[in-house]
């Protein structure tokens, strides 16, 4: 057996926050079992690729980068672990290469499951009955890399079963993290020295349910900011039926909860939502939209919609635009339909053709812009803290304001640090600021 010297891993991370943040779990488990991280593009012993099935351009990005990690080193171990690997192990099997195959549970095991490989050389697949996982599992994220932001996962699994979604079967039942674990992890994390922390889950706004009747998400933020020093808590996506006057009177009062909600609304039709199986109607939506903002009127609101569902007409989906438009949204993810096997939706009458989808996802991409560009103008002129996160290719910061306002700043400013910034311009995707020095206001 291979006894491998400064072994090396490499990560590459497709979909969304959640798997963002387990990849940077992983990575604290590797290098506590002894081994360093490199850029997946170097040739590395391990490639660890943590997949994405929500649509059917995660499975085809999926299986394109376990393909590039084989290129990169055919003698690595390959192992593929997240949602596609949950429900199709099979199909990752047959791509030429693979060495472990590991679902969304068990991933603590991961290094072990490399040694176990390593020993036997036989491929292995990990892959539980995902209906059958019943506890959270927690995997401390490495704390040693100073960065601004740490997404925070507290909690696991989906149980609502819209009809055109696969992620219940990739994740299972709902799981929270405890109310105590959260608040260690969040503390080391503010030792560490990050700035803000993102609550993130696969279904954020059901956190709690499973622990006890009496706790809600309102409860576990309301402790993270009496009980640790975070400068800034964020809420990654919520469903609005979710949304509970606690929780907003808790943004409302406390400045470092930031004033910025991600609740996807899927469609702006009353029919589609319907055959969706989303618990809301539009009157709802809007009635809780108009309530938000009553409470909170810097807050910055954004959402996820599809277009091209089974079944949504030119009529349905002008009424969806119309709808859009009329929310307001600052910022929008735009997805098309994606059939997923196994879900009802897949199995509905009258699928929109690629074109129309195609044609339908431009008209809502240019409202989206149109919507961030209305929020965006509000703020000219004023002046708004920003942490500054990412250094700008083409010279310069990135950063956010807590309204999740995306800034760029040309000053000199040190990553990590929060700064007042005077918003002077709106481009399409951005708005340019400059910085307020001490003692010049
Ligand atoms: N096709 C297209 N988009 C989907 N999403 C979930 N399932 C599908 C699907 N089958 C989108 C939803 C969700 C986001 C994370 O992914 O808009 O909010």
């Amino acid at each position: 057996m291979n006894i491998l010297v400064n072994p090396t891993v490499a990560f590459y991370t497709l979909g969304c926050k959640v798997n963002q943040n387990e990849t940077e779990a992983l990575g604290a488990l590797f290098k506590n079992h002894g081994y360093s991280v490199v850029d997946f593009n170097e040739k590395a012993d391990v490639y660890v690729i943590n997949t994405c099935t929500v649509t059917h351009l995660g499975d085809r990005k999926s299986r394109q980068m376990i393909r590039r990690a084989v290129n990169n080193n055919p003698e690595a171990i390959i192992v593929v672990t997240g949602c596609y690997a949950q429900t199709s192990p099979e199909d990752v099997k047959k791509i030429y290469g693979v060495d472990l195959i590991i679902g969304t549970r068990d991933r603590a095991r991961m290094v072990e499951l490399v040694e176990e490989y390593k020993k036997g050389q036989e491929p292995i697949t990990f892959v539980g009955d995902i209906f059958q996982a019943r506890d959270f599992e927690e995997l401390p994220i490495d704390r040693l890399i100073n960065r601004t932001r740490a997404y925070l996962k507290v909690q696991e699994g989906c149980q609502q079963f819209c009809t055109y979604c696969i992620i219940p079967y990739a994740r299972g039942p709902l799981r929270s993290r405890s109310i105590e674990s959260a608040i260690k992890e969040a503390n080391k994390l503010v030792e560490a020295g990050f700035k803000e922390l993102i609550l993130t889950g696969i279904h954020l706004g059901a956190y709690g349910k499973d622990l006890s009747e009496n706790i809600d998400l309102a409860d576990l933020c309301r402790e993270i900011l009496e009980k640790t020093k975070i400068e800034r808590l964020r809420l990654s996506s919520l469903e609005s039926v979710e949304i509970s006057d606690e929780l907003l009177n808790l943004m409302a009062d406390n400045p470092r909860f930031c004033r910025h909600l991600h609740i996807p609304l899927q469609n702006g039709d009353d029919e589609i939502l319907k055959l969706m199986n989303r618990p809301y109607t539009t009157a709802d939506f809007r009635h809780l939209i108009q309530k938000i903002r009553n409470k909170i009127p810097d807050i910055g609101i954004t959402s996820d919609i599809m277009v091209g569902f089974p079944g949504e007409t030119d009529t349905h989906f002008a009424n969806s635009l119309a709808f859009v438009e009329e929310m307001g949204f600052s910022g929008l993810h735009v997805f098309k339909y994606s059939p997923r096997k196994g879900t009802p939706a897949s199995k509905f009458p009258n699928q929109v053709p690629a074109p129309v989808k195609e044609k339908r996802s431009k008209a809502m991409l240019k409202l989206a812009e149109q919507g961030f560009v209305n929020f965006a103008q509000k703020y000219v002129g004023k002046t708004l803290d920003v942490l500054v996160e990412t250094e700008w290719p083409q010279g310069g910061w990135e950063g956010h304001t807590d309204n999740y306002l995306r800034v760029i700043l040309t000053e000199e400013v040190n990553k990590g640090e929060i700064v007042p910034v005077r918003i002077k311009s709106v481009e399409k995707k951005y708005v340019r600021g400059e910085l307020i020095k001490a003692g010049t206001e």
